[in-house]
């Protein structure tokens, strides 16, 4: 399948399309496979009006309107699923086999928020706590904030969309997205569908720009909430972002504890670890990077992840049997490598490898790292992880909270005691006993705390900061 020859953005709900245009390249092949308009400092602001005045019309759209909005977006995605698994695979060098993963989240992504839209409750208060409040009522009822703007990465160019745009939709909230400039095509192609919908007017615009454009979605004090995923610079955003609510998901270095006894076969915990440390090329917020064993079983699992790791097969994404593609570029590519190159000169030991070629990497693998370097402290975001040892359950959880970030831990345990116990003390957002981190459901609550980041989504979690809650007394005549 090819990629059309241009796509338009979305202002205000309509196609548009602009003096600029952005080039979109297969990550495989390095070949611009498209090209994409790309708005500039006044599209955005035009966005930004618009968005404002659809406030009341969006907040005025009845519930039953935005689930029937979703659940067109989940009959189209389904009818156009190849399309857009095949369109990850081109512009994020996805492998076709994890593309049509994100599809089916997606999917779920937008039908969870379908579910939801009718279903956003309030609650009723007893105020009758004295002489003086006899006869009075509280009730609450949940209203939209108003206009979003939402920032996105490339690693998802469809389900961390999803996971803002449907959240507002059945919030009832108005929003202007910027997806990632690597990868804007699935964005763009959700544009296309929620085109195809009644959503009053303005209600959303979907425009690929630069930073220092898009930075009035991060400043503009007519915007309510600013939800971003990326980098650590969603720190920054925070700091300019004035009087909004803001979410930030910033990602992590994953941990992943094996006790003595895993409480699975050792290789089905194999097989999970690899999965999550080099599904994508490792470019995931919540992918494997620091697996910590027990001594007792440590010899074993090392060798065969060593084994499994080096059976992994690189090449086309296109290929049904292709494990590992090519990272974003070059240079994320090449950063990996200086990470692991770092980390080798100061004694840390390749188990598994290979060279690099332009943006393809292959899977690594390694052992003794030190924990002052990059390669340990910071998020990897590449096909990497790193095996150490530990000799019992509290030295474990001490070094996967030796870190800045806190996104999500993975625990394979045998012992119901020391699951409770990593619930207890492992400093992160969710804790996923019995498998990887990398574990997520989108009906789920997902964020972290420490460096990686501020608030939860997950759909309800989504909409539940995308609405503030408004209370309304009644006095009994
Ligand atoms: C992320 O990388 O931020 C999201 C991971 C996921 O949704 O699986």
């Amino acid at each position: 399948m090819k990629l059309k020859k241009s796509y338009p953005l979305y202002l205000a709900n309509r196609p548009t399309e602009s003096r600029e245009t952005l080039e979109v390249f297969d990550k495989f092949s390095g070949k611009r496979a498209t090209r994409v308009a790309f708005g500039d400092a006044a599209l955005v602001r035009k966005a930004i009006v618009a968005g404002h005045k659809a406030r009341p019309a969006m907040a005025a759209f009845p519930p039953d309107a935005r689930r029937d909005v979703l659940e067109h977006c989940v009959t189209r995605f389904t009818e156009r699923r190849d399309e857009l698994a095949q369109a990850l695979c081109i512009e994020a060098g996805k492998p076709i086999r994890d593309a049509r993963g994100e599809v089916t989240r997606l999917i779920d992504t937008f039908r969870i928020a379908a579910g939801e839209a009718t279903r956003i409750g309030g609650e009723v208060i007893e105020l009758g706590i004295s002489e003086r409040t006899r006869g009075y009522r509280g009730m609450t009822r949940r209203f939209p904030v108003g206009l979003c703007s939402f920032i996105t990465p490339f690693n998802f160019p469809l389900n961390l969309v999803a996971h803002k745009v449907a959240p507002a939709i059945a919030a009832g909230c108005p929003f202007v997205l910027k997806p990632a400039a690597k990868t804007p095509i699935g964005a763009l192609i959700i544009g296309e569908v929620l085109a195809e919908t009644d959503l009053p007017k303005g209600a959303f615009s979907i425009m690929p720009c630069s930073n220092e454009d898009a930075a009035q979605l991060v400043e503009d004090e007519r915007i309510a909430l600013l939800s971003f995923t990326g980098g650590l610079i969603g720190w920054d955003l925070k700091a300019r972002a004035g009087k909004k609510k803001v979410t930030l998901e910033l990602g992590g270095n994953a941990a992943c504890i094996i006790d003595a006894d895993p409480g699975a076969p050792l290789d089905h915990v194999v097989e999970r670890l690899v999965f999550g440390a080099y599904y994508q090329s490792g470019q995931s917020c919540i992918g494997v990077q620091r697996i910590y064993a027990h001594r007792d079983i440590v010899e074993k699992l090392r060798k065969k992840l060593r084994d499994a790791v080096k059976a992994l097969r690189m090449g086309d994404p296109r290929d049904e049997k292709t494990f590992i593609g090519p990272m974003i570029d070059e240079d994320a590519a090449k950063r990996v490598e200086s990470w692991m190159r770092d980390a080798v000169k100061r004694g840390a030991k390749v188990l598994a490898g290979g060279p690099r070629a332009g943006n393809m990497l292959p899977a690594h693998l390694l052992e003794k790292v030190p924990h002052d370097c990059d390669l340990y402290r910071r998020e990897a975001f590449g096909p990497v992880a790193f095996i150490e040892p530990f000799d019992d359950f509290a030295d474990a959880i001490r070094r996967a909270n030796d870190s800045d970030f806190g996104l999500q831990a993975g625990v394979f345990t045998g012992h119901l005691a020391h699951a409770m116990q990593a619930w207890e003390q492992l400093e992160v957002g969710g804790v996923i006993v019995g498998d990887i981190p990398s574990f997520r459901v989108d009906n789920m609550p997902y964020g972290g705390i420490k460096d990686s980041g501020l608030g939860r989504e997950g759909v309800r979690w989504a909409i539940h900061d995308m609405t503030e809650e408004r209370l309304l007394v009644l006095r009994q005549p």
